[in-house]
């Protein structure tokens, strides 16, 4: 399975902090707000990477990651010339893909919970054993500015929903989509909705028709924040320094899921961690000398 970030969009809701940059560089607490997105990917194993971003902000991303061989990954990248839509993704992305299932993040979505690395494996293992496409509902106070998903007594997804007006239930889905290679002709399929966009909900309705959608919903115990706005942005750095401070151990630290994943050693992540004259170079030291 192939991982993409997209990480594009005009991030018009928080000008002018996102004028002239990325929102998905911005930072949270201490890590460029990427590194949280990517640590999902990382934990469900996912070594090959594609971020697509805007013409303007690629390069950032590049220099920020480059080809990714210091995490014992692999990275591509690719411009998304206009923001045509989340679906757009797959076809900017079609060649990365090539024959494989994918899993794609939003580049500003945050997730933390117990248990949730588990949640990441057995989803990717069925999308790659049985195909279809798989998506979470997770429940908010407020769904309207997310897609939504509604359910019948026994738990099955009945629609989705872009936006709603009036939700029909509380279950928002977050930026985390597992698919098989059937994504990119589905996508290419995809009319566009009223705002123009090529809609990731209209792909999941695809799937749902099909009887090939797998929705399940995080728990309480489960955290998925929005940094869409002033607030969410405030919130979620104020929440990872929290629990970092609490525990002493990091939230989607990237480094640190390469070497427990085995995909960087000991020494390599003692060199990053020289790297870093900061208390975040003292974790990855910890890290390698404790776990
Ligand atoms: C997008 C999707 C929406 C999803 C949300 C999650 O919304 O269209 O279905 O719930 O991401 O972050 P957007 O961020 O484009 O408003």
């Amino acid at each position: 399975m192939k991982g993409i970030i997209l990480a594009g969009g005009a991030g018009t809701r928080l000008f002018p902090i996102t004028k002239v940059l990325s929102k998905q560089i911005l930072p949270l607490y201490d890590k460029p707000m990427i590194y949280y997105p990517l640590s999902v990917l990382m934990l469900a194993g996912i070594r090959e990477i594609l971020i697509i971003s805007t013409p303007r902000d690629l390069s950032l991303f590049k220099e920020l990651f480059g080809d990714g061989a210091w995490l014992g990954m692999k990275f591509e990248y690719k411009v998304q010339e206009n923001p045509r839509g989340l679906a757009d993704a797959f076809i900017v992305g079609s060649d990365f893909i090539g024959k494989e299932s994918c899993v794609m993040v939003l580049g500003d979505n945050v997730f933390y919970g117990r248990g949730f690395t588990k949640v990441l494996r057995d989803t990717r293992t069925k999308i790659e054993s049985e195909g279809g496409g798989a998506i979470f509902g997770y429940y908010v106070k407020d769904p309207k500015a997310y897609g939504v998903v509604d359910f019948d007594e026994d738990g099955r997804a009945l629609s989705i929903e872009e936006k709603p007006e009036y939700p029909k239930s509380h279950y928002a889905v977050p930026g985390l989509y597992f698919y098989d290679n059937s994504v990119i002709d589905i996508a290419k399929n995809v009319k566009p909705s009223k705002r123009g966009e090529i809609e990731i909900t209209a792909v999941n309705n695809a799937y749902l028709n099909k009887n090939n959608l797998y929705v399940q919903t995080l728990g309480r115990g489960m955290t998925w924040l929005d940094t869409g706005t002033y607030d969410g942005l405030l919130e979620a750095a104020n929440f990872i320094e929290t629990i970092q401070k609490r525990q002493g151990m990091y939230v989607s630290c990237i480094e640190e899921i390469a070497f427990s994943n085995g995909w960087i050693s000991k020494d390599e992540l003692i060199n990053l961690a020289a790297i870093y004259k900061t208390e975040y170079g003292d974790y990855l030291n910890f890290i390698a000398e404790n776990v």
